[in-house]
This record gives C-alpha cells, sequence and structure tokens, in this order.
C-alpha cells in the first residue's frame, strides 16, 4: 500500500493527508440513516489508511458525530476538524456567531472531542455581515492565542465571504471545490496564496453526481438533503453534462468518473486536503485506491478538460 501523502495546511503547523474523511453523511444528517457499526467501520479502516484529518461539525447527528470522533480516533495520529455556529437549541435552529453563544459551542466541542487543544475549528457558513463583526473575529482569533485551538478557520459558501475570511487571518478555509464547480476557489486564488491559507475542499464528487451513475430518473429519499438540490430538468443537465468528462476516464491510470473528479481537485497544490463523504467501507476503499497518485491529472488534459466543460456551459 502507497503510503499516504500529506500537504501542510496552509500556514499552520498541520501536516494533512491529502484525503480527509469527512462526516456528515456518516452522522445520518444529509443523506440518510446509516447503520452505526458502518460508521465505526468506515472510521477505523480510514485511520488504518492513514487519513488523519477528519471534518465534522457540532451539529452532524446533533453532537454525536463529534462525540464518536472524540472516542473511537487515535488522538495521537489524527486531527480533527470541527465547526460551530449553529444554535439547535433556538426554535427554529438558528445561526449565531456572538461570542456568548460560540464560547458555549466551543465548550461543548471540546468536552465531546475530548482534546485539548482542538486541532482546527470553523465558523460553520457564517454571511459576510455575520464576519464582519470584529468581536466575531477576535474571539477566534483569541482561541488560537490562548493554545485552545492549533488553527481557526471559516466554512464559506461563497466568494465574498471567502475573501472576508481570508482577509480577517482564517488560517483556514473550508469550501465546496468540485469539477462542476470549481469558480469559487479559483476566484479565491491569489487571496489563498498571498495570505498562505489552508483549503479543505469540500463536495469533491458534488454529492455523489459525479460519479456518473446516477439515471436521470433518480428519486432520492425524504431526508436526503439531494431530494431538494436539483428539479428533475436541472439534474438530467447535469448528467448530460458529465459526458463531456467521459473521455478522461478512459485513460489506462484513470477509469472511472470518480477518479477524473478527484485527480481534479487533488491536481490544484492550493488545495491542502480533499475533504471525501464516503458512507460505507466499500466507497472509502473505491476513493482511496482511485485517487491516484501525483501529478493526478496532467497540465494539457487540464486545459483539454477546461474546454470541454466550457463547451457545455460549464466555467472552470
Ligand atoms: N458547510 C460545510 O462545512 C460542509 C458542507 C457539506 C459538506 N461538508 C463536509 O464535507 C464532507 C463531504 O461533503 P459531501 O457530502 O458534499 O461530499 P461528496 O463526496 O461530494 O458526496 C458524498 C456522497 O457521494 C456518494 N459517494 C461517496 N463515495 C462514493 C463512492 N465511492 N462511490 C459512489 N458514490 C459515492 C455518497 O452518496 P450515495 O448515497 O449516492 O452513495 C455520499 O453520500 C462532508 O461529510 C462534511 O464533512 C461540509
Amino acid at each position: 500500500m502507497q503510503p499516504v501523502r500529506k500537504r501542510p495546511l496552509g500556514k499552520t503547523s498541520l501536516e494533512v493527508s491529502e484525503l480527509g474523511l469527512g462526516t456528515w453523511g456518516l452522522s445520518g444528517d444529509g443523506y440518510g440513516p446509516v447503520v452505526l457499526p458502518e460508521v465505526d467501520r468506515v472510521l477505523d479502516r480510514a485511520v488504518a489508511s492513514g487519513v488523519n484529518l477528519f471534518d465534522t461539525a457540532d451539529v452532524y447527528g446533533r453532537g454525536a458525530m463529534e462525540k464518536k470522533l472524540g472516542a473511537r480516533l487515535p488522538k495521537d495520529k489524527t486531527y480533527v476538524v470541527t465547526k460551530i455556529g449553529t444554535d439547535l437549541e433556538a426554535s427554529p435552529a438558528q445561526k449565531r456567531f456572538d461570542p456568548s453563544y460560540l464560547r458555549v459551542a466551543f465548550e461543548r466541542s471540546r468536552e465531546r472531542l475530548d482534546r485539548s487543544p482542538l486541532d482546527v475549528v470553523l465558523l460553520h457558513n457564517p454571511t459576510e455581515h455575520a464576519l464582519a463583526k470584529t468581536e466575531t473575529v477576535a474571539f477566534m482569533k483569541e482561541l488560537e492565542e490562548r493554545g485552545l485551538v492549533r488553527a481557526w478557520g471559516v466554512s464559506v459558501g461563497s466568494v465574498e465571504v471567502g475573501r472576508a475570511a481570508i482577509r480577517a487571518g482564517a488560517r483556514v478555509i473550508e469550501l465546496a471545490y468540485n469539477v462542476f464547480f470549481a469558480k469559487d476557489l479559483h476566484a479565491l486564488s491569489a487571496d489563498v496564496k498571498e495570505h498562505g491559507t489552508g483549503v479543505l475542499a469540500r463536495s469533491v464528487l458534488a454529492h455523489g453526481l459525479l460519479t456518473g451513475h446516477w439515471s436521470p430518473e433518480r428519486e432520492f429519499y425524504a431526508g436526503d438533503h439531494r431530494a431538494d438540490r436539483w428539479n428533475s430538468k436541472e439534474l438530467a443537465q447535469r448528467i448530460q453534462q458529465l459526458d463531456a468528462l467521459r473521455p478522461f476516464a478512459k485513460a489506462e491510470d484513470v477509469g472511472t468518473l470518480r477518479s477524473v473528479a478527484l485527480r481534479f481537485v487533488l491536481a490544484n497544490q492550493l488545495v491542502s486536503s480533499a475533504i471525501v463523504g464516503p458512507r460505507s467501507v466499500a466507497q472509502f476503499d473505491q476513493l482511496e485506491r482511485e485517487a491516484g497518485e501525483p501529478p493526478y491529472l496532467k497540465d494539457t488534459v487540464m486545459v483539454e478538460l477546461a474546454a470541454r466543460l466550457k463547451a457545455v456551459g460549464v466555467e472552470v
């Protein structure tokens, strides 16, 4: 087995595995239920394979996923990224980034993860307005200055929030980045380079779409966020656009669309870790195998890929 390749997480002191394990899907939120023994097996398999980065949030499973990671991961060889800023006790749940709330949320995460310091704590999808509050950023910086976290950062949902986060001093940003949705990171590239920000790329498979296995009639169960993500026309269009990528999957060393998707993300040296979201050991094994090795996708392939995508209306 190849040793897991690592990359620096920006200017933090952490060296993280190129593939990180996301735990939203494993928590049962987002994609529907997962049997508990399989969750344990995926976590154990990831650790055994040398994955040292685990991505979670205080809301996944209403805290249950943090608790699971706290109990199951070997603390001497893993890092956990968690996210705070969603008050589930409010009715309805609301985003809160005021220090009085963040302090309580941070303490709860620390207790559940049972680590000190926490490795990486991100604000969970704040708006630009929330991030503009100096007391919010000051609170996160203070956590780092007091040695309570190794690095703070922001999970971002737009270029504007990403730019604001980087310029406010976030050491790490997490954002959606995949072959169908690359424009945010590309727009942020100059800022990321200038500030040496660590980048965690999520939704590498566009929630499974990029595996290329779906039929246009695919329906999602209630409780699966994908039921609300695309209407049937959009889904059919997305599936058709995958044809632009299929020739690249035919290359001998690539083989599948999943591999094209993974390699596209790993080929970007600004990405510290691709946070994948397998929900079974079989899926994890496929991802690990198909990630391939450097240079992942040659420059000439990247150029051709961007041109083919542009021709079907996808801007890379
Ligand atoms: N705002 C945020 O901070 C935020 C938002 C989203 C995600 N995240 C993090 O990023 C992680 C990954 O995000 P994501 O769920 O959007 O990721 P993704 O990797 O794009 O999609 C995950 C889905 O892809 C499918 N899949 C995974 N491995 C597969 C394989 N080998 N073969 C076929 N299908 C496969 C599974 O769906 P099927 O049910 O179709 O098998 C799985 O639920 C999350 O777990 C979470 O930790 C963070």
